[in-house]
């Protein structure tokens, strides 16, 4: 029977030691809670890297067994590819670049080669499993040139890529030394997918002008084949996020925390510690409105997560520095004996704790200073089942395309921040409602499930398309 067949860097577990033994761990992120909901239906399979350096052949072989019995199958990368592959070039070169970050971005012809050779591993692995009638979907950056080096393997099988990540303006793409061979690499999908009609065009152009293939209603012709490029907003498991804020467990998790926490109103920020995310500006904006509106001291407190992320990586490194500073200075200046602004926690949790945090918050505040997406914002909403709660969200993110009910702020602008922040505090409860009932409406409708299948649907039509211009 033919199998869907997901490759992307990270597998959506990771491999962890605990007391001498391995053991797995969900991974965080956008990509693998995403589409974690799916990949274990039928026989689909994902293909992917389990978050560790194993070199024992002995050991390599026990987790490839676990993983098959779970629909999984691992890519083993070497310390040299993590630290040049992973870390190098996806994210000191690709990350930066197409978040909009370019005075980040390093260019060394090193890292690129081993990026090329890394794309080629995960093409064999492909390989050892792929059979011609399997359907083959590539996610993200790390793995851009795989789409055309799967081609050239297997000539007629259908390959989609879907990017997680913003594409940036030509401008800003064009920078990139290797910006050819990337959009070649992409070009061998049959169908390509981004977040947003945005980075669809700034795609669009880059394939125009840097390769010189015009496209027609996002069609391009390569001279020998035919591709469709496309924007599919990701969705969440929208059931999921709602069943699991209904159980017993998570309510009373909220109750104790809420108690804990002694303030009347709470605000909330989840992510991965990164330069993308606009955690230092947050911060910044959360002080001036402890500044400007005393009224609220005592009464409101920040519950602030950041997941760890990247933290072999300089930029990954210096941000942590500059967060624990910030919030150790507004703790410092405005804590009492019984209250402290900022409760800041730098781990990850599991999904009953996040749940019960979305459930507890009066404000979700998600002010990346840039997104593909975001579904930090989408789980809250889809956990708010009493539809009160403000969600403050960035402009820069893909998900604000969606969701116009939200607050929408420009991250750069401080005092815009600052005014919202007080706006959704003092929101009215049937003003909440009507915002938080209209974005349910949608998530609940365009769900992961729903996402899936437009993706699916419209690379099948491709395929079709393909055949009747052939
Ligand atoms: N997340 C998690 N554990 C945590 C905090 C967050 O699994 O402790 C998940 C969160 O539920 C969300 C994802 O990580 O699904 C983050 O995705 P998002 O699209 O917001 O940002 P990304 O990290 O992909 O840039
Ligand atoms: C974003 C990217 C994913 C990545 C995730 C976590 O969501 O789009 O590709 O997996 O961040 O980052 P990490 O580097 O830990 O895989």
């Amino acid at each position: 029977m033919a199998k869907l067949i997901i490759v992307s860097n990270r597998l959506p577990v990771k491999l962890q030691e605990k007391e001498g033994r391995l053991d797995f761990k969900p991974s965080e992120g956008g990509l693998a809670t995403g589409l974690g909901s799916i990949y274990k239906k039928k026989n689909n399979l994902w293909i992917g890297w389990p978050g560790m350096v194993v070199e024992e052949t002995d050991q390599q072989e026990d987790i490839v067994e676990n993983l098959h019995g779970q629909n999984m199958h691992p890519v083993f990368l070497t310390e040299k590819e993590i630290k040049e592959f992973y870390e190098g070039f996806s994210n000191e070169t690709l990350w930066p670049t197409f978040h909009y970050f370019s005075q980040y971005a390093i260019y060394e012809q090193q890292l690129w080669e081993t990026y090329v050779e890394v794309n080629q591993k995960y093409c064999d692995e492909v390989m050892k499993v792929a059979e011609p009638d399997d359907t083959i979907w590539v996610h993200d950056y790390q793995l851009l040139l795989l789409p055309s080096m799967l081609r050239e393997k297997l000539p007629d099988t259908t390959i989609g890529f879907f990017q997680h990540i913003p594409f940036p303006s030509y401008e800003v793409f064009r920078l990139l030394p290797w910006r050819k061979e990337l959009l070649e690499g992409m070009l061998g999908s049959d169908l390509i997918g981004f977040h947003t009609y945005d980075d669809m065009r700034h795609f669009l152009s880059s394939v125009n002008r840097l390769v010189g293939h015009g496209s027609t209603h996002g069609w391009i012709n390569t001279g020998n084949r035919s591709l469709l490029v496309d924007s599919f907003p990701m969705g969440i498991d929208y059931e999921k996020y709602e069943q699991t804020a209904d159980s017993e467990e998570v309510k009373k998790r909220e109750k104790m925390y809420r108690n804990n926490l002694h303030s009347k109103k709470i605000i909330l920020s989840i992510d991965r510690l990164d330069y993308s995310k606009g955690i230092p500006q947050r911060l910044q904006a959360f002080e001036l409105f402890l500044k400007r509106y005393p009224e609220f001291h005592e009464k409101v407190t920040l519950v602030m997560l950041v997941v760890p992320s990247r933290d072999a990586v300089e930029k990954y490194k210096e941000l942590k520095e500059e967060v624990d500073e910030l919030v150790g200075r507004i703790n410092g200046e405005y804590s009492h004996m019984n209250w402290n602004p900022i409760q800041y926690f730098y781990r990850s949790y599991p999904l009953e704790t996040l749940s019960a945090f979305y459930r507890m918050a009066d404000v979700a505040l998600v002010t990346p200073m840039r997104d593909g997406m975001n579904l930090v914002c989408k789980e809250y909403v889809a956990s708010k089942l009493d539809q009160t709660g403000v969600l403050i969200l960035s402009e820069m993110a893909g998900a604000s395309k969606e969701l116009s009910e939200a607050l929408l702020i420009n991250p750069n602008d401080i005092n815009q921040l600052v005014e919202t922040l007080h706006t959704a505090l003092t929101m009215p409860e049937d003003m909440q409602k009507q915002h938080m009932q209209h974005m349910q409406d949608s998530l609940r409708r365009y769900n992961i499930h729903h996402w899936v299948s437009m993706f699916m649907d419209r690379l099948s039509y491709v395929k079709i398309k393909q055949l009747s211009m052939a």
